[in-house]
């Protein structure tokens, strides 16, 4: 099977700084790539253009064979940006019946969304009244809508205790299980543990790629921290 999703020598500048430098990585379908790095190095920017909302400087991205914001991929890749973008006004139902509206065709119905992201008991409760965890797993809902084959999740797990993010974890593999490639942004090294793949972000470039027993295997040490810490300062 082809790559899922293809970035070669990326170039993006933001006002006058350059964010992305150089950068090119690769994903594979029904994989889940881990995008690990600290603040401001460059994560949200190529989340952006891979979701095609984000001018180029230089370089190529294909997403499924075909350029970002490209009409035919719109309902293909769904991008959840890093604030939950969820109506607080309306009920969990009525959120995902208004996103389910946006699209032409929907593989799944509001009520089987909402029982793969355990939200049915919360329905009909308004996304306001809903506990971080509960608003974490609408945030998800709400890319599941439609039939997407990409999910964008941008810190999907940020202020949720340890518990709760093995469970969206879980839940993310499940839908790469069903064959979703999935690129999930993070800043918890020890979520590392729970994608196929790693990318190491710094400064608008990757560091390092591989699984997370690779990385181990190359830098020699144990923990994602370390890991990340030796990458950065080299051998
Ligand atoms: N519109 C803009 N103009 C100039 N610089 C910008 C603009 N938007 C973002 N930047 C800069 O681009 C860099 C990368 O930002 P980005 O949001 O991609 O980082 P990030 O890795 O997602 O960070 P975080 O983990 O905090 O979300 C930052 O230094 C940021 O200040
Ligand atoms: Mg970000």
């Amino acid at each position: 099977m082809p790559s899922a999703i293809i970035c070669k020598d990326l170039v993006v500048q933001r006002g006058t700084n350059l964010i992305l430098k150089d950068l090119s990585l690769t994903i594979e379908s029904g994989q889940i790539l881990g995008l690990l790095g600290p603040s401001g190095s460059g994560k949200t920017t190529l989340m952006r253009s891979i979701a095609g909302l984000q001018k180029i400087k230089s370089g190529e991205i294909s997403v499924l064979g075909m350029k970002p914001g490209t009409a035919a991929l719109r309902e293909k890749i769904a991008y959840s940006t890093q604030t939950a973008s969820v109506y607080s006004d309306l009920t969990c139902q009525e959120n995902l019946r208004y996103f389910a509206s946006l699209f032409s065709h929907n593989e799944k119905t509001v009520d089987e969304i909402l029982e793969e992201v355990d939200l049915i008991a919360v329905r009909n409760q308004v996304a306001a009244s809903l506990s971080g965890g509960e608003l974490s797993r609408l945030a998800l809902a709400t890319t599941l809508v439609g039939s997407p084959e990409i999910l964008i999740l941008d810190e999907p797990t940020v202020g949720l205790d340890p518990v709760l993010r093995i469970q969206l974890w879980e839940l993310f593999n499940k839908l790469a299980a069903q064959g979703k490639t999935m690129l999930v942004s993070s800043h918890v090294m020890a979520e590392a543990e729970y994608c196929h793949g790693l990318a190491l972000m710094r400064s608008g470039r990757i560091l390092a790629h591989g699984t997370s027993a690779e990385l181990r295997e190359q830098t020699g040490k144990e923990k994602m921290e370390e890991v990340f810490i030796s990458l950065v300062k080299g051998p």
